[in-house]
């Protein structure tokens, strides 16, 4: 009997010593994602440009503080950079799917992606915060939403607020509308055809300042949220994007990249 538990024990071991191996990055997996890019010669990112200051487009390309963090990943790598446009909720299904090297789309780190996709250190802090049509004076907290219309974009952290499947939240809205595009909300919303929307701070205030006169914000944000780059799970692609976030942060670049988005005389 003894004998078969130290055998036992020591299987257990071995297995568990392999399993640290493979996490330790020497793994032929996760060496294999930067290295992959290096050959290509290109590096693939996912994001859904309909996220103004961090991804939109101009013309057909793709423009925001995210596309330029992540030039200068590729720039940090020495290849070209490919940003393709999809759908948001369809940006982590990609990276499973091994359709692209990685995603920024001003997405915010939650437990429940972090089982299908790795996380690098965060770059911004966001909030989730409420739009209501001007004068609108039924809405002006969080708890005033309950059994109201409210749009959000499917399968963002707003859309997990106010569906509130766990019961974790305090609200109980009467409907989720779920958009594709945020402008489509807000396009709902000042027709009067939804109560209010559920969006990020800073996309937030890029609407306010496109729609003066027409929309406003409640002052109460609600929640606290970090956006950081996610790849898929085991690459270490996430290390070489932590150094680079590391050295724009250093150098003061980072903030200057989000000011040239975010600031008054910003187009
Ligand atoms: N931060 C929110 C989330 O992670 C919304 C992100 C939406 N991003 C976009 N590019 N449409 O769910």
């Amino acid at each position: 009997m003894k004998k078969i538990m130290a055998l036992v024990l020591a299987a257990t071991m071995a297995l568990s010593m392999a399993a640290c191996g493979s996490k330790g990055g020497k793994s032929a997996k996760s060496d294999d994602a930067v290295a992959a890019i290096k050959k290509a010669g290109k590096i693939t990112m996912v994001t859904n440009a309909e996220f103004r200051p961090f991804e939109y487009k101009d013309g057909n390309k793709v423009i925001g503080i995210d596309a330029d963090l992540a030039q200068a990943v590729a720039d940090d790598l020495g290849v070209k950079l490919e940003i393709t446009d999809i759908a948001f909720d369809s940006c982590i299904p990609a990276l499973k799917a091994g359709k692209a090297d990685f995603c920024m789309a001003g997405m915010s780190v939650t437990e429940d992606r972090k089982k299908n996709a790795d996380f690098t250190n965060t770059y911004f802090n966001a909030s989730q915060v409420i739009l209501v049509k001007k004068g609108n004076t039924d809405i002006s907290k969080p708890k005033d939403l309950d059994g109201k219309v409210v749009g959000v974009q499917q399968g963002t952290t707003g859309d997990t607020y106010c569906t509130n499947e766990d019961g974790k939240n305090d609200i109980s809205v009467k409907e989720v509308k779920r958009y594709q595009k945020f402008v489509d909300a807000v396009s709902d919303l000042i027709a009067g055809r939804i109560d209010a929307v559920v969006l990020d701070d800073y996309p937030a205030k890029q609407f306010l300042k496109d729609n003066e006169g027409k929309i406003e914000k409640v002052s109460d944000n609600l929640t606290t949220e970090e956006y950081a780059a996610a790849v898929p799970k085991g690459s270490n692609l996430a290390g070489e994007i932590n150094k680079v976030i590391k050295k724009l942060s250093d150098s003061g670049e980072m903030n200057q990249i989000i000011d040239k988005y975010t600031s008054d005389s910003a187009q």
